[in-house]
């Protein structure tokens, strides 16, 4: 399966998925990576894998729709199969969603539904569980849909949260649990335990 990510930041997630790919332990080819930040440490780690790297963004593409019509020309012209979002900080578009239905997925740090949606991204969602008390949380992949966090939820992992967890403790060890989790989703679709 040929894997394309989109992605804003370092690209850890991305980084989990080569090397898994590379041990052979996940049979999937990863092809492109599209970044909206050019000096995007994911774009970094695209090139220094031998992975094709672009960068999109309103910066190469003032036009939102043009925008969205070249990422999706990048995405189709590699002949990507399964589009993998890893801290890709902007929406997606239409083009991207219509020709790619049932075929994007992402990662997100909480237990979906719980603290997904408008402003729960890095640290704010971890600070958000430990002010509310949580006694766990994880990481979810999910379905992409045109709602932020809405789409099915394919797998979880979970955390503990202990009782001197900083929103910085916390991070560290749902990252790690997100390493594990996303190949083992991305192989559980090849293999048809997970249907997209
Ligand atoms: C991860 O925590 C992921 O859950 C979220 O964005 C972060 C990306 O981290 N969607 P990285 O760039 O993969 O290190």
């Amino acid at each position: 399966m040929r894997l394309g990510f989109m992605a804003s930041g370092r690209g850890s997630n991305v980084e989990a998925i080569i090397k898994s790919c590379l041990s052979g332990e996940l049979n999937a080819q990863p092809v492109l990576v599209i970044s909206n930040h050019g000096d995007a440490g994911a774009l970094e780690l695209a090139k220094h894998y031998d992975l094709e790297a672009f960068h999109l963004s309103s910066k190469t593409h003032p036009d939102p729709e043009s925008l969205d019509i070249a990422i999706t020309d990048a995405m189709v012209e590699h002949q990507i199969e399964l589009v993998v979002l890893a801290g890709y900080m902007r929406k997606i578009g239409q083009h991207l969603l219509g020709r790619f239905e049932n075929r994007i997925i992402n990662i997100h740090p909480s237990l979906l539904p719980k603290f997904g949606g408008k402003g729960m991204y890095g640290i704010n969602v971890h600070q958000a569980v430990i002010a509310a008390g949580e006694q766990e949380t994880g990481a979810t992949i999910h379905l992409v849909n045109a709602e932020y966090d809405k789409g099915k939820i394919l797998q979880q992992g979970k955390v503990k949260v202990l009782p001197d967890d900083t929103a910085e403790s916390l991070a560290k060890r749902v990252l790690a649990v997100e390493h594990v989790l996303y190949p083992d989703t991305i192989k559980k679709i090849i293999a048809g335990e997970i249907k997209l």
